[in-house]
């Protein structure tokens, strides 16, 4: 027995590779098995004089460590292999159902509103919500000392300067905008979000939608109004709808009136919803006044038009009962699902 035999098993031992777990038992049974060549040696090493027995002893324990040691490597590198190969999940479970959302509803009927007057030829135009006082109050002819202009109704980005920025109160801006830029006629609708400053509660919210429609072309009059306003009403609320306007005051129109819709759920006998008078109040309108138009560069000899504003949760309010405005801002999901009927994907 010499030395160089262990040294050669080591060497051997060293360059070991398999690809298999059979490859990796075959090792084990040349190496260590009964037959084995280590297990060789250790039958030869018991006839050996001392002196060899001193001198080899130790490698050749050291031999049979590092066997087993190797073999013991070979096959957790291989379990590993198989692990990564094997498919982590199990591919036969079903699918984690996919979760639709809902459209908020006051996104519904901005698009139906939004929807109606398309068909009737208006375009749809947007604004800043962060505006300045010029196209939220100047340019509409509100006066410098109207209540609207006072830090206890608007929001002041900055205040104190000549034309302060503030969140738009009104979606009246965008039509002040649409005048300064857009060539006649205008026929346009400006859906949008508006602040105010109002406690929160169930009939009041600091941030509300609205829908703003202009229309300015020659000789467009009241009855021209009454008619737009009519036609959508019958499309929104079902062809029985009737509308009645009452006088009103907007500083930016003249005449000014508000609009009633009979209500759809009493058919006008009276209902908590109505509160009893058959009628429902959905929007502001009038004449835009001349000053206005002047204000944007539009010459109130030639051009007439007129205007309208309505609040969309109120709109949703009243075509789901919703009977909280805080709704439409906690996305409550109970809340929101009760629209999922209206996804359109
Ligand atoms: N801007 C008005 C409001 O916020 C609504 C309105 C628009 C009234 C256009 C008349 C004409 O209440």
């Amino acid at each position: 027995m010499k030395k160089e035999d262990i040294e050669k098993i080591l060497e051997d031992l060293n360059a070991l590779k398999c690809k298999t777990a059979k490859d990796v038992e075959e090792a084990r049974v040349r190496y260590l098995g009964k037959r084995g060549e280590i297990t060789a040696l250790f039958e030869e090493f018991r006839s050996v004089d001392g002196a060899v027995k001193r001198e080899l002893g130790r490698p050749l324990n050291e031999l049979k460590q590092k066997a087993i040691a190797k073999i013991e490597e070979l096959k957790e590198a291989l379990a590993q292999i198989e692990d990564e190969s094997a498919p982590k999940a199990d591919l036969s479970l079903p699918g984690d159902p996919m979760s639709l959302g809902s459209r908020h509803p006051v996104s519904i009927v901005r698009q139906e509103i939004v929807g109606i007057f398309r068909k009737f030829g208006y375009d749809v135009a947007e604004g800043p919500e962060i505006e300045d006082d010029h196209h939220v109050f100047e340019a509409l002819n509100f006066p410098a000392n109207h209540p609207a202009r006072d830090m206890q109704d608007t929001f002041f980005v900055s205040a104190g300067h000549l034309n302060p920025l503030l969140l738009r109160t009104h979606t009246s801006s965008v039509q002040v905008r649409a005048m300064e830029t857009m060539p006649l006629p205008i026929r346009v609708v400006c859906p949008g979000r508006v602040f105010r400053n109002e406690a929160i509660s169930a009939r009041a919210h600091c941030i509300f939608h609205q829908i703003e429609g202009l229309y300015i072309d020659e000789n467009v009059t009241f009855a021209d109004l009454k008619q737009a306003i009519l036609l959508f009403a019958r499309e929104m609320f079902g062809p029985e709808t009737q509308i009645r306007m009452r006088p009103s005051y907007f500083p930016f129109t003249e005449p000014s009136a508000e609009v009633d819709v009979s209500c759809n759920i009493c058919h006008g006998k009276g209902c908590n919803i109505c509160k009893g008078t058959g009628w429902l109040e959905i929007l502001g309108c009038g004449m835009v006044d001349p000053n206005v138009l002047k204000a944007s560069g539009i010459d109130p000899e030639k051009y007439s038009g007129f205007a309208f504003g309505m609040g969309l949760e109120r709109i949703a309010m009243l075509k789901w009962q919703v009977n909280d405005l805080r709704h439409y801002f906690e996305n409550d999901l109970r809340f929101l699902r009760e629209f999922n009927t209206s996804i359109e994907v």
